[in-house]
């Protein structure tokens, strides 16, 4: 009994759910179960660049618009995700010349699109999955680092400073769950940014995991990026299986659910839990990963899954 949002709040925390514009709009119990149980929304596509300046100097927050206001009137919290991302990209951003140019298109990206959505985010993912899993830079597909090189993040977040001062600004990534290169190369960056007072508030921490392996090291990690004097959300959670499920499986996504939350809970900068979709029935998990799905709260019948009911347990109780 009792909902995420409301368990959640007992100490101070946001229980969030990345949201689709379509099915708000579309689906009558999307919504209803969106606004009884969460406290957060981020949208899952409509603030991406594709979809927010599909050509350059045309911008289109429509769809956004739509997620935004549903959110403030139901007084939730909005993340905003995302606005320098080498995926999702407008194709004509890739077709930039020079690097000098294209951080003149990035800084007008951020000025339009914050802008935009002034003082109504609470939370922006700045620059997203800039990292390669050794830790170096993801050069491979990304225009930014390619052209303009390692300081298109720092650049970033100064931009985004200046457009919106009063919204707390996120570098976000996966796989950095736990202790590992990626997440020590991102540790650095942060700490370098922190040294020499480039803008940053907060990590990401997107944990995208598959059941039975959340990383033994979850809470240590959070809380090292924590002690860098910033804070750290969970942003895109969900925890995988092959399906049809198994009531084992299940059992397990329980506790491994149960473990994040644990984690989040000890580290007192953890401020948010968001997890990647309201639904199985809309998770991105099966197109991306055939066989596997059902990584969320609820059941495609938004039925409490054994996961919801222990998180909410959890957070209740500690
Ligand atoms: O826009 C087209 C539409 O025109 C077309 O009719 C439709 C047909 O399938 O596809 C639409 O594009 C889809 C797009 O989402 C917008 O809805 C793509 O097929 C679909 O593959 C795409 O997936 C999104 C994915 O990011 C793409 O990178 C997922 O919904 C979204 O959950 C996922 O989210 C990312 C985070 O932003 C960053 N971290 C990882 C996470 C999971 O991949």
């Amino acid at each position: 009994t009792g909902t995420l949002s409301a368990s959640a709040a007992r100490t101070g925390r946001i229980f969030g759910a990345a949201v689709a514009s379509s099915h708000l709009t579309g689906d009558q119990q999307y919504a209803n179960t969106l606004d009884t149980e969460f406290s957060g929304v981020t949208p899952e596509n409509e603030m991406k660049w594709e979809t927010t300046e599909p050509e350059r100097g045309s911008f289109n927050f429509a769809p956004a618009d739509i997620i935004v206001s549903h959110a403030q009137s139901h007084n939730m919290k909005i993340r905003g995700h995302t606005l320098v991302w080498y995926s999702q990209l407008a194709p004509w951003v890739n077709d930039i010349a020079t690097g000098s140019e294209l951080l003149q298109v990035m800084k007008n990206h951020i000025a339009n699109e914050m802008g935009h959505f002034k003082g109504k985010i609470w939370y922006w993912d700045v620059v997203n999955e800039a990292f390669n899993d050794d830790g170096s830079r993801r050069s491979t597909n990304n225009v930014f680092q390619q052209k303009i090189g390692d300081s298109y993040i720092e650049e970033a977040f100064k931009a985004a400073r200046l457009a919106d001062p009063n919204a707390k600004l996120c570098y976000n990534d996966y796989d950095t769950d736990g202790i590992n290169e990626k997440s020590t190369a991102i540790y650095n960056m942060v700490k370098d940014f922190k040294a020499r007072g480039v803008p940053i508030d907060c990590v990401g921490f997107q944990s995208h995991m598959i059941v039975d392996q959340v990383p033994p090291d979850y809470q240590e990690n959070l809380q090292r990026f924590a002690a860098l004097g910033i804070d750290v959300q969970v942003t895109e959670l969900d925890i995988r299986m092959s399906t049809p499920v198994s009531d084992a499986d299940l059992q397990s996504q329980a506790d491994n659910y149960q473990r994040v939350v644990k984690a989040c809970l000890a580290v007192s900068h953890c401020n948010d839990i968001t997890v990647w979709g309201v639904t199985d029935k809309y998770s991105w998990i099966p197109q991306y990963f055939s066989g596997q799905g059902a990584a969320l709260l609820f059941d495609d019948n938004y039925k409490k899954k054994a996961a919801c009911n222990l998180v909410i347990q959890t957070l209740t109780s500690g």
